[in-house]
């Protein structure tokens, strides 16, 4: 099994943790990674609550955290958030982590189907009892929604050609696995740059299939409801999409007022419910990325509840 390597480890444990005995929130728990630091920095009366869509990261995590009481792990998106908060009598928490995206194991085992390098199921599910998968949506969607998914999602500057690829090569045969995607871009995209545009479009169907920038917004709004003042909200991101909403929506939860400029008065009765507390978002040192490659793209944003 390819070993997780967690990302910005100390830093993102840092900005989250102002109480050892706190009660914490790991959104995205994969294979335990930054768990198990938050779990290392406090003490016999806090607790952590983890979710993870994936059933495999939930298993794995299950027999890591076995012996610690103070972890309780489920099998659920992190949009449940609010739900799990009132199933384990949690009001609030000092604090709140996400390291979003998909973990080495899940990019490196063909059987998730999230490699474009080996031949696998064109799945992308994250979690695998909801119904849409990339096959799908290459199968069934009309040529200008791919457009739109590939444009939108993967910043695809040839999506339209390969949409239109996409759709005509279908009519043959139906796309079942990633080496016929990957063919048909390769009809499209010349030798030496398929890698970076079938990446550009696995990630693409990837965000599509798992409803991964809606989810990521709502998420970052229940869990500001769900924060104490001085809980710290910390969130790492691997590419611009993302980012751009998190630091959006941090942007908007720290104004104290959306009144337009020309109003006289403020009727707008919004309130400024964070602090930034990254000005810039913290990126990875070169040594990180020495070891982990996967920590190139990493930003971490972070935020203090008023
Ligand atoms: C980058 S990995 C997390 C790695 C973890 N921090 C560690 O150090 O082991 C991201 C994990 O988030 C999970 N995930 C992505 N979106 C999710 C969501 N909406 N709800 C719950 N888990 C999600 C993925 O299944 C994956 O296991």
């Amino acid at each position: 099994m390819t070993k997780h390597k967690p990302v910005l480890l100390k830093e993102s444990v840092d900005y989250l943790i102002t109480s050892k005995s706190g009660t914490y929130f790991d959104a995205t728990l994969g294979f335990g990674g930054h768990s198990k630091e938050i779990l290392n920095r406090l003490n016999k009366n806090a607790r952590l609550i983890a979710t993870d869509k994936d059933a495999e990261a939930f298993e794995f995590a299950r027999e890591k955290f076995f012996a610690d009481k103070r972890i309780e792990i489920y099998n659920a998106s992190f949009t449940e958030i609010k739900t799990i908060a009132r199933i384990e009598f949690i009001d609030k928490f000092d604090g709140i982590l996400a390291d979003l995206g998909v973990s080495s194991f899940q990019l490196d085992n063909p059987n998730s189907g999230f490699t474009y390098r080996e031949k696998a199921p064109l799945d992308l599910r994250m979690d695998k009892n909801s119904n849409l998968t990339a096959k799908d949506i290459l199968n069934n969607y009309d040529k200008e929604a791919i457009e739109e998914i590939l444009r939108n999602y993967g910043e695809e500057k040839a999506a339209r050609k390969i949409a239109k690829k996409i759709v005509a090569l279908r009519k043959i045969e139906k796309f079942e696995n990633t080496l016929q995607l990957r063919n048909a871009v390769a009809q499209i995209i010349p030798p030496n740059y398929l890698r970076k545009s079938l990446s550009r479009i696995f990630q693409a169907l990837r965000i599509a299939v798992n409803n991964e920038l809606d989810e990521l917004k709502e998420f970052i709004s229940d869990a500001v409801d769900l924060l104490k003042p001085g809980g710290r909200i910390v969130i790492l991101s691997y590419h611009s999409l993302e980012d751009r909403i998190v630091k959006e929506a941090f942007k908007y939860e720290a104004l104290p007022c959306i009144c337009p400029p020309e109003a006289p008065i403020c009727t707008c009765d919004k309130e400024s419910r964070l602090k930034i507390l990254t000005k810039k978002p913290v990126v990875p040192s070169e040594e990180e990325v020495k070891i982990n490659f996967r920590a190139r793209s990493a930003k971490l944003r972070a935020a203090e509840r008023k």
